[in-house]
């Protein structure tokens, strides 16, 4: 099948498929060929009703993203948009029924919302996720929805995006019906049944316009409304597009629906102006870049994981375990002696159940999940595994005779991954004799919840094992990005320079409050200090005690988390860091910090000056830019969005500002560059602007561009 939408017929039914790998998303030609197949199902008498359905795995899961940067950018659009296609369907004269498989997603569920009827399989999904990238519903999802599913559900789901399973969507009047069996031969087939059915009835079918009775309001919508903005305000802190989605679901329960229709196009459009819809778009584009390395093809032979051991069940074995496990991957968990073993499977055991009394997870699937550990304490079954994780203390001397000893107890085609934070992965992987199954899986705290995975190249690491460490990401729902090997590798690299500011702020004046409220008012999760004591000040402070050697002389290094580091100040594992933790982990400001600092301050003779917010920010963030434009001159991300994909994922750098690289390039580089060099003549050697940042910021040019013309030109040799 050539064309992007076919018809065929089935006795009285017609078949429309959407027939636009790989998501059948509505780009040009999409809806113009569906309203030319409506055209035909009209005309015809020989049609009592007709199947909208998507070829392949899925339904159709949305506009076709690509073209919004179309939009913004000034170009006019291909194609007649979405809406002729919705009035087309909606006054189509014989019902029509969308068959949903996969994913009715976005401009997809807003199609399916417009057809007469919805039939699904089980395993289906629908939502309204366009918040994710910046933008709300622009189809009519916002006006339909709550016509089928209710107010409060679709407020709901339009301000978190959130996706629906078949069977809610069903309870909730979205779905009319859910068909036996999966996939689309199945769903064909139900959907041809209810077609029928449906065929056979007299009058027209029934337009969603028209279903006014969930509008009406008993009473309830002023509470509705008030929760969803104090929900979305505290889950989706900053962003723009949720309250924008609540007040167009809103404007569904008190204008008309051709009114409604309209105000939505215009918090539509307002909200795909915005930079944090661009952003976004960026980001979710992103996510799928990262998973492309330029010299390692997508059809690279993958070596199967089916088993994996970790050694190590501390902090982060315990959190890699669990990762495996709900992967369903089994996992050989090895620790030094039997009482640190049963710490390690007691604390995994405690998160199953706290996820149980939570009501996440079925006690029986926690069961099953810790019969899927196989606890050891040398390296017996190690042959069995396809991968081993080494998650043991942070030192090159023990991870050498951990990786000697794994290189003989496991197979020669095994990979052997290291979960280092810091180490040279070519030194570990220069014990064994096989450096090429060598690489790093550098996974973040919590390992079972954190979604990012650095994975670290070492000058032998195959690309078989490149490829198979991307595609097991995936699988273990992290996402992967590939990193060079050099000291931090990308996300610890630049997080020393922004740590570092943070606590030369505190030094020079600022409070620790207004640090951390600077960067969370920025839009961080969580402010640099606070993240300290979340991770423990003591990790930083063992490994600058291993590098000072490295330290140039004579130049200003924090003192505050060493001092606070003396005094026994190690952050939330002591209850005490840069505040006070109470039994509940809440934080609150601690006097006996504010005389540590002003003692250290008085002994460093370290000059003391109010220092704004917008001052704090910048200095945390350009350090972060500066460091990462470093790193991409370097060669040690691939590309500007890879640093991007790191931070949103493993640092809580807020979404809506794309990264801090996409965030610099928005702000501009000249701007950005000026500030560092400011900086520099206040700081001094630390703030060097990365020559990468002053090269561009002289040309007026962004990181993206900058990226875009060097892959061109490695296309153009290659
Ligand atoms: N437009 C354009 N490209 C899309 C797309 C879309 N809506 N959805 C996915 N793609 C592309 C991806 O970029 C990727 O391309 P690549 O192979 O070149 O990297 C490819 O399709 C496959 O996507 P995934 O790797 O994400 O495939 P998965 O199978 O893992 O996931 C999915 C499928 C759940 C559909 C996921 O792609 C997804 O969530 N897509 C976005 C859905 C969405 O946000 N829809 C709303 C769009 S906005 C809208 O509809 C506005 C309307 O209200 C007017
Ligand atoms: P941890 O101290 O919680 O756990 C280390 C475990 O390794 C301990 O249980 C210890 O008994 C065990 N161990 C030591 N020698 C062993 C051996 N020879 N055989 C088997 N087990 C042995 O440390 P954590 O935090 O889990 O760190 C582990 C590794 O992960 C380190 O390399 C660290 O840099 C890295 N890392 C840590 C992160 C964190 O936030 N804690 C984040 C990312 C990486």
């Amino acid at each position: 099948m050539a064309e992007l939408v076919s018809l065929t017929r089935q006795g009285a039914v017609a078949v429309i498929t959407v027939n636009n790998p790989p998501v059948n998303a509505l780009s040009p030609g999409v809806p113009e060929g569906i309203v030319e197949c409506i055209e035909q199902v009209d005309a015809d008498p020989a049609v009592r009703a007709a199947v909208l359905i998507g070829f392949g795995q899925t339904f159709i899961a949305g506009a076709d993203i690509k073209e919004f940067g179309k939009i913004t950018s000034g170009r006019k659009p291909r194609g007649d948009g979405l809406h002729p296609l919705l009035t087309r369907l909606e006054n189509c004269s014989k019902p029509i029924v969308a068959a949903i498989h996969g994913t009715a997603f976005g401009g997809g569920l807003e199609v399916a919302m417009a057809c007469h009827y919805r039939v699904a399989v089980l395993s289906a999904q629908v939502g309204q996720p366009e918040v994710k990238l910046g933008i709300i519903p622009g189809a009519g999802g916002t006006q339909r929805l709550p016509r089928l599913a209710g107010v409060a559900k679709a407020v709901e789901m339009c301000a978190l995006g959130d996706p629906v399973r078949a069977s809610d969507a069903r309870d909730c009047g979205i779905v009319d019906a859910i068909v036996d069996g999966d996939g689309h031969d199945d769903l064909l087939r139900g959907a041809i049944e209810f077609s029928r059915q449906a065929g056979a009835k007299s009058g027209p079918p029934p337009k969603t316009r028209d279903r006014n009775e969930k509008l009406l309001d008993d009473g309830s919508h002023p509470a509705i409304f008030e929760r969803a903005r104090d929900m979305t305000a505290r889950k989706r802190r900053g962003f723009l597009a949720p309250q924008k989605a609540i007040d167009a679901v809103e404007a569904a329960t008190r204008l008309s629906f051709d009114d409604g229709l309209r105000r939505e196009a215009e918090l539509f459009r307002e909200c795909l102006f915005s930079e944090q819809s661009k952003a976004l778009i960026h980001a979710f584009f992103g996510e799928r870049t990262v998973r492309k390395i330029p010299d390692v093809p997508l059809d690279t032979p993958l070596l199967d994981i089916r088993t994996a051991a970790v050694v190590g069940a501390g902090t982060m074995g315990g959190g890699i375990t669990m990762a495996y496990l709900n992967a369903g991957i089994p996992v050989i968990l090895q620790e030094a002696s039997q009482p640190l073993l049963d710490r390690g499977l007691a604390a995994i055991r405690k998160n199953y159940e706290r996820s149980v009394e939570r009501g996440r997870l079925t006690r029986e699937s926690a069961e099953q999940k810790m019969s899927m550990i196989r606890p050891a304490l040398g390296y017996d079954g190690f042959n069995e595994a396809d991968i081993v994780i080494e998650a043991v203390f942070e030192s090159m001397e023990l991870k050498k005779k951990v990786f000697a000893e794994l290189d003989k107890a496991a197979r020669p085609d095994a990979i052997l991954a290291s979960n280092t934070s810091t180490l040279d992965i070519d030194e570990i992987a220069s014990m064994t004799r096989r450096p090429r199954q060598v690489v790093g899986h550098h996974f973040f705290s919590p390992a079972n919840v954190m979604r990012l995975l650095e994975i670290v190249r070492g000058q032998q690491t195959s690309k078989t094992v490149l490829a198979t460490s991307m595609a097991l990401a995936r699988r273990l729902r992290k996402v992967g990005v590939l990193v060079g090997n050099c000291r931090g590798f990308v996300g610890n690299r630049m997080f020393g320079p922004y740590r570092r500011e943070a606590q030369f702020l505190v030094e020079e004046g600022a409070s620790v409050r207004e640090v951390d409220e600077a960067l969370e008012d920025f839009g961080m999760a969580m402010g640099p200090l606070a993240t300290g004591d979340l991770a423990g000040l003591d990790v930083g402070w063992r490994i600058r005690k291993e590098y000072r050697h490295l330290e140039p002389e004579g130049v200003r290094q924090p003192l505050l988390e060493d001092r606070l580091c003396e005094l026994g100040r190690y952050g939330q594992k002591t209850q005490a860091g840069w505040y006070r933790y109470a039994e509940d982990r809440s934080r609150r400001e601690d006097p006996e910090v504010e005389h540590i600092v002003e003692q250290v301050v008085e002994r460093a003779k370290i000059p003391q000056r109010k220092i704004s917010r917008d001052e704090i920010a910048d200095r945390c963030i350009y350090a972060l830019v500066n460091e990462g434009a470093r790193i991409l001159e370097e060669g040690y991300a691939l590309r500007p969005v890879d640093i991007d994909i790191i931070y949103l994922n493993g640092y809580g750098f807020p979404a809506y500002r794309g990264g801090p690289m996409w965030h610099a390039d928005t702000v501009g580089l000249r701007k950005v560059c000026e500030r560092i060099r400011e900086f520099e003549k206040q700081h001094g050697h630390w703030w060097k602007p990365a020559p990468l940042l002053e090269q561009l910021a002289a040309e007026g040019k962004t990181l993206a561009e900058w990226d875009q013309a060097r892959s061109a030109k490695q296309s153009a040799q290659a």
